[in-house]
């Protein structure tokens, strides 16, 4: 098949890479030159595990193609994707649909053959109707039809979530398009992922309730968490001691310093904002954005705790500052709210990450980087962790013991288990676990 994928962003690149390794030709096109030039090159301009090694093999067998001419590239295409950003717009917080529309509108003006647009991007309940009028009104002889196939890859684990997703989510108006996506999605029947199909509506629904859903999990074990620092008891046996529960399910029950990203933070806030529209206020999740956005600076009280009630003249050491592990995502990360607290607090901060440092540099002002954990650790008064890769899960605790001029060692993630710490000498603040004086 031949397949048209507009945006080279995160999850245009990701689909439309994996989808050309499904044995599809893929076209993506992207209007931004350096990316292009990168793209073509085989160079992946964002940091995302195994993608380069799927680039680099698909444009090398001639089934990957990059180009920034969409009236060209749609030609006798079976399918155009549509996966443009739609970040959340000032102000209100509902989703920029701009880019999503000004594509609609180029579709409709460039549109010679027969085929199927679907929107990949997140976009809010009765978006694709109105795409579907941008088009038709642009050109009332276009033959198409439209479908909403939302993604739901996590950056860090993309490829493995596009190549064994736990089902997909296809939102359509008719037989042929639903054929049109089941050849699409094809080499996933061997591992019988279930297709579901739905009306428009519903798929782009799914999306919004699936984020808002889990973010609404992690900010319940985070309320737990802080429930349990105050009457004692230990919250990640309380999540495996929920989770065990085949209701509940164990995952996204970490407790930590709050959710951030490209997604859940924009995500949230749109569909408070369609709830309100549509008169169906959704104050579960207003209560979720407000909790986890007081979450972050709870986290700066924490530390300032931690390190005696004031951090004024004090050197603090941060492991990791992207809003997760393997990812350089500095969108809505924890630590643009912590870092620049605990700089207005009077300390000075020395900060490290495998990958993010780069973005990092450019959002948060004031922070010496360093190349690793010890160096970070080496003369400060406090050493945190606020993400939680994989290089900060085995730490020579002795060493980051004679390198700190304290002991004070916080740990927003709950990896390291307290006898491990209190044995390095350290003294260790973490995440829900109260300790009750017998
Ligand atoms: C999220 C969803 O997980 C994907 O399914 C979805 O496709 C994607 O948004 C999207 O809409 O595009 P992502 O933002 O990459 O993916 O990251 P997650 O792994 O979901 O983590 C989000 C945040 O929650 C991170 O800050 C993470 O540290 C935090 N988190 C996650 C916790 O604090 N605790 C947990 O138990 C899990």
């Amino acid at each position: 098949m031949k397949i048209v994928m507009i945006g080279a962003g995160y999850v245009g690149l990701v689909s439309g890479v994996c989808f050309s390794d499904f044995g599809h030709h893929v076209i993506c096109v992207e209007k931004d030159q350096t990316k292009l030039v990168k793209l073509r090159a085989g160079e992946v301009p964002i940091f995302e595990p195994g993608l380069d090694v799927l680039l680099k093999r698909n444009i090398n067998e001639g089934r990957l193609e990059f180009s920034d001419d969409l009236a060209t590239s749609i030609v006798d295409a079976d399918a155009v994707f549509i996966a443009v950003g739609t970040p959340a717009r000032r102000g209100d917080g509902f989703a920029d649909l701009t880019y999503v529309y000004e594509t609609a509108k180029e579709l409709g003006e460039k549109l010679t053959n027969d085929t199927v647009i679907i929107t990949k991007s997140t976009v809010p309940v009765g978006t694709n109707r109105e795409i579907k009028r941008i088009i038709t009104a642009c050109n009332p002889k276009a033959a198409f039809e439209i479908v909403s196939n939302p993604e739901f890859l996590r950056e860090g684990s993309a490829i493995e979530d596009f190549m064994r997703p736990d089902r997909v989510i296809v939102g359509v108006g008719s037989a042929e398009a639903e054929s049109v996506m089941r050849n699409i999605y094809r080499p996933l029947n061997i591992r019988e992922t279930p297709i579901m199909v739905t009306d428009l509506e519903t798929a782009e629904t799914i999306k919004y309730a699936a984020n808002a859903f889990l973010a609404m999990k992690i900010t319940f074990i985070n309320e737990i968490a802080d429930l349990c620092e105050k009457t004692g008891g230990d919250v990640q046996q309380v999540a495996k001691g929920i989770g065990l529960d085949t209701r509940i399910g164990g995952k996204f029950l970490h407790a930590g310093p709050g959710y951030g990203g490209s997604c859940f933070p924009k995500d949230t806030l749109a569909l408070v904002q369609t709830g309100q529209r549509y008169g169906a206020p959704q104050r579960i999740i207003e209560t979720v954005v407000a909790v986890n956005d007081a979450r972050k600076s709870a986290m700066t009280g924490k530390i300032l705790a931690a390190c005696g009630g004031s951090v004024k003249g004090k050197r603090i050491a941060v492991l990791g500052v992207t809003f997760k592990p393997n990812t350089d995502d500095m969108r809505d990360a924890p630590s643009l709210v912590i870092i620049p607290e605990l700089i207005a607090a009077g300390a000075s901060i020395t900060a490290c990450d495998p990958e993010g440092g780069d973005e990092a540099r450019k959002l948060l002002d004031g922070v010496d980087w360093v190349d690793d954990a010890y160096s970070a650790a080496d003369g400060a008064d406090a050493l945190v962790i606020i993400t939680e890769w994989n290089a900060f899960r085995g730490l020579d605790l002795a060493r980051i013991r004679q390198l700190l001029t304290t002991s004070v060692f916080i740990d927003l993630r709950n990896i390291y288990p307290p006898e491990e710490v209190s044995a390095a000498g350290l003294t260790l603040t973490n995440v829900g676990k109260g300790t009750i004086e017998s």
